[in-house]
Order: structure tokens, then C-alpha cells, then sequence
């Protein structure tokens, strides 16, 4: 028998799969059981895709796929909300499966879509969506299916972290390696929702309901990027023996939700400092299962190709066997978010020196918040504190104009 299926969008990840079913079509009749056929790909410029006009049927008509009821499967890789929602939904209505790896996406009408495909017993899946090609959501709701999870936390954006490694090591400037980053495929068609970490915030939307179950919204937590980083900090943190990344963090903090995006400070010996490039890693700390770190490339046109083929191929099984409509993940639990009171950091801490150290050390004691070490490089003081409450780097942003920048410490 042979599955036929139809690609929205024929870029980076689409053509991604195009070459993997090519190459790949043997072992995919082994593990899947069928034969996998690209019946058509929507495009919106058919003429930039020529040279692949003999391998498969393009379209800019999406209802030619929606109204062909062969078509079993329709994998969505156009990326963004719209026209990428009404795409899906009207194939779900129409009764075909559905993978993408749109994380807005399911970040952002994620629970509509995943009832609507339940109530017309269609399967959704999206592993792509998240850490491109490490298999985390298939592994969360599978492998950890039994476990309780207490904190996730990871480097979920490829184009920042080959930003950074680029500019802390080969000392590329950040527009040369943003235009890198581009041109390799890691980054998203507008790459303003990778620097501004947003991209990332839609990923730890996805990765807490598939670790805690629990349903929150990017606009529930803080989302900083890596746009306002400066080079003086980048250099301060490796002097003190730090490595910044950009972390999405997900974890229970006495029952409740403390879910941020945010550039930290790693020690340089951390196994993720030693993540680089568009590689990403999560690090999971679960009751049985202890801490575990899964690592691998994030982003780029083999790796999130194979992790849409890993759905695509699911699915085909379960349209054999007419056991379509399950979700993804099934795990869900109600949980409150943390208050600024809950969360515990130590800080690095970056202030103009327009005041005294004595003055600067006053205030920082006046607030309770207990200092490890504080130092003047040229025009700036820097300071890392002990933990302290979010609560407290609040009042002190607010008492201190000259705080101009304050990244967590992670251990
Ligand atoms: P690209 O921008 O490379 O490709 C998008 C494709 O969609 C193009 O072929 C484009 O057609 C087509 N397209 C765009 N708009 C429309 C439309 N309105 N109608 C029909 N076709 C359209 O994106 P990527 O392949 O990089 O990303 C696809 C998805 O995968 C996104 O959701 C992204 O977030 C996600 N993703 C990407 C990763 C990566 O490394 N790139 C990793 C993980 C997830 P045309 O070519 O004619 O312009
Ligand atoms: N733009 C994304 C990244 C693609 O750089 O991580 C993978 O989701």
C-alpha cells in the first residue's frame, strides 16, 4: 500500500523532506510498513522551485490537496499563523492527518487544534516544533510518561546560540552572524522572533504542556533576548568564568510555575556552555529518572526534516491500522505560575558607574541583597550576588537608574 501526502511550503525543512524520502524510501518501507509518496507540494512561487518540478507535483492551489482524497497526510512547513491555522484546520475538517513544525503555531492555538483534530479523529503531531531535530516532545510524552518532571531547562534556539558561539569565538560581529545564521537555514523568515527570544517562548509554551501538563500562554512570563546584549558583558561574563546563552526555563518551584526566556550565565565547565552553534540541549531533572541532558542540532534542513519524517511516519502506521485521533500528549494538570517572591537567583549584575562603590554597596545592602563579588571596569560596575528574589533585582531596578543589565547565574 502506499501513503500519499502532501508538503505546504517546499523551504529549508520542506526540501529537507523531499530528499529524505528520495534517499531514504527503502528503510521507510521497513519501519512504516508502506511506501511514502509526495503527491503535491504548495508552493507560492513555483518558478524558485523549478529544478525540483520533476520530483514532485508543484501547486499554489490548496485545495487541489484539500479536495484530493487520496491524500492522507498533509505536513504544514510554511511557518507563521496565517495562512499556516486555516490550512490546518480546513484539512483537519476535511479528515487528513496533520504534522508541522510550527511552533507559533502550537504555542499559540494549540488546544483548539489539537481538539478539533480529537473530535474528527485525525492525529496532530508536531516534534519538530520544538529543538528541531532532537526528539524531545516524542521522548517527553513517551519516555517520561510515567515520571514527574520538575524542571526543564535548555538552549531551544538554534540561530541565537550560533550567534553567540560566533561572536564570542570567532569574534564576529552580531549582524555577520545573524546574516550567517540566515543564509544556513537556522534562522525563521523573519529572524525578529529568534533574537527577541520569542521563538524560544513559543517552545517552552510547547514544552510545558508535554512536561508539566499545564497550559500557559507567552504572555504569562518574562521573554528577553539577545538583541540588547552587549559585547562589554559577553567579556565580563567569560572573565568571571561564564559562558552566556540564551535559556528557556521551565520548573516547579514549590507547586508552581516558573517559566522564562532569557540569556544566563553558565560556568564555563557546565556541559551546556559547551553547547555551540545551532546545536540546542535540555537538561530535565525527573523524580526517576535523575538529570538528563539531550543534545543535538536544533535547527537546519536534515535534522528538522528527520523529525517530521519520525510524525510523518507515526502517522502512516496509525492510518493503516485506523487508529488515528489520539494526541500527541495526553498528560495534562492545572498549575499556578510563581511569583516574583519564589524565584531565587544569583545575578550578574551590570551598573554605569555614575555612583560610588560605597554608594552602590549601601544600596545593595539597604535591600538585603548580599554581593559575591563587586568591581569597576572602566565606565561600568559589575556585581554577582548571592540568590535572591526576583522580588529584590525588581526594587533594585527601580531604585537604580545606572542597573543596566542583570542575567541569571545557572549552576
Ligand atoms: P522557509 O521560509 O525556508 O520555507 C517556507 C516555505 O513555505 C517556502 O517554500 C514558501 O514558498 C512556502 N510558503 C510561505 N508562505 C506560503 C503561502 N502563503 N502559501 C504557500 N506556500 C507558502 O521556512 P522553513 O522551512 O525554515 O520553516 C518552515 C517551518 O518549520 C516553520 O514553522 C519554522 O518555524 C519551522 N522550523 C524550521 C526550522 C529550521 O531550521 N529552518 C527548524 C524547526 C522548525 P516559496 O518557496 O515559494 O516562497
Ligand atoms: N529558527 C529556529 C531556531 C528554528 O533557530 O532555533 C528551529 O526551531
Amino acid at each position: 500500500m502506499a501513503i500519499k501526502i502532501a508538503l505546504l511550503g517546499l523551504g529549508t525543512v520542506g526540501s529537507g523532506v523531499l530528499k529524505i524520502i528520495k534517499n531514504n524510501q527503502k528503510k521507510i518501507r521497513q519501519t512504516s510498513g508502506e511506501e511514502i509518496i509526495i503527491e503535491k507540494a504548495l508552493v507560492r512561487n513555483p518558478e524558485k522551485h523549478r529544478n525540483l518540478a520533476s520530483e514532485v507535483m508543484l501547486t499554489t492551489n490548496f485545495d487541489s490537496i484539500l479536495q484530493d482524497p487520496e491524500i492522507k497526510i498533509v505536513v504544514e512547513l510554511i511557518g507563521g499563523l496565517h495562512p499556516a491555522k486555516e490550512y490546518i484546520t480546513a484539512a483537519i475538517n476535511a479528515g487528513k492527518n496533520v504534522v508541522t513544525a510550527n511552533k507559533d503555531l502550537m504555542a499559540t492555538f494549540g488546544s483548539e487544534l489539537i481538539n478539533l483534530a480529537a473530535s474528527k479523529k485525525c492525529d496532530l503531531m508536531y516534534d519538530a516544533s520544538v529543538a528541531g531535530g532532537i526528539p524531545i516532545l516524542r521522548t517527553l510524552a513517551t519516555s517520561y510518561s510515567s515520571d514527574i518532571i520538575s524542571e526543564i531547562q535548555g538552549i531551544i534556539n538554534g540561530t541565537t546560540n550560533y550567534i553567540l558561539s560566533q561572536m564570542g569565538e570567532k569574534g564576529l560581529n552580531y549582524e555577520e552572524a545573524l546574516k550567517n545564521a540566515q543564509e544556513l537555514g537556522f534562522a525563521e523568515a523573519d529572524p525578529t522572533n529568534d533574537v527577541t527570544g520569542k521563538d524560544a517562548a513559543y517552545k517552552i509554551v510547547i514544552l510545558s504542556k508535554f512536561a508539566f501538563g499545564t497550559k500557559i500562554s507567552i504572555d504569562d512570563f518574562t521573554i528577553q533576548g539577545i538583541n540588547n546584549l552587549k559585547d562589554f558583558d559577553i567579556k565580563q561574563a567569560q572573565k568571571l568564568g561564564y559562558v552566556i546563552k540564551l535559556i528557556g526555563i521551565a520548573k516547579n518551584i514549590n507547586g508552581k510555575l516558573f517559566v522564562e526566556v532569557a540569556p544566563c550565565l553558565l560556568p564555563g565547565n557546565a556541559i551546556m556552555a559547551h553547547i555551540k552553534n545551532e546545536l540546542n540541549a535540555l537538561q530535565i531533572k525527573s523524580q526517576s529518572l535523575g538529570t538528563a541532558v539531550f543534545t543535538g542540532p536544533g535547527a537546519g534542513s536534515p535534522a528538522t526534516a528527520n523529525s517530521v519524517m519520525s510524525d510523518v511516519i507515526t502517522e502512516t502506521k496509525n492510518v493503516v491500522k485506523n487508529t488515528t485521533g489520539q494526541p500527541f500528549s495526553n498528560f495534562s494538570h492545572v498549575m499556578q505560575l510563581t511569583s516574583s517572591e519564589d524565584v531565587k537567583y544569583s545575578y550578574y549584575l551590570s551598573f554605569e558607574a555614575e555612583e560610588t562603590l560605597f554608594d552602590l554597596s549601601k544600596l545593595l545592602s539597604n535591600l538585603e541583597i548580599p554581593v559575591r563579588e563587586i568591581k569597576q571596569v572602566q565606565s561600568r560596575i559589575v556585581v554577582v550576588t548571592e540568590n535572591i528574589s526576583r522580588q529584590q533585582l525588581q526594587d533594585l531596578a527601580i531604585q537604580d537608574q545606572y542597573l543596566k543589565a542583570s542575567y541569571k547565574i545557572l549552576q
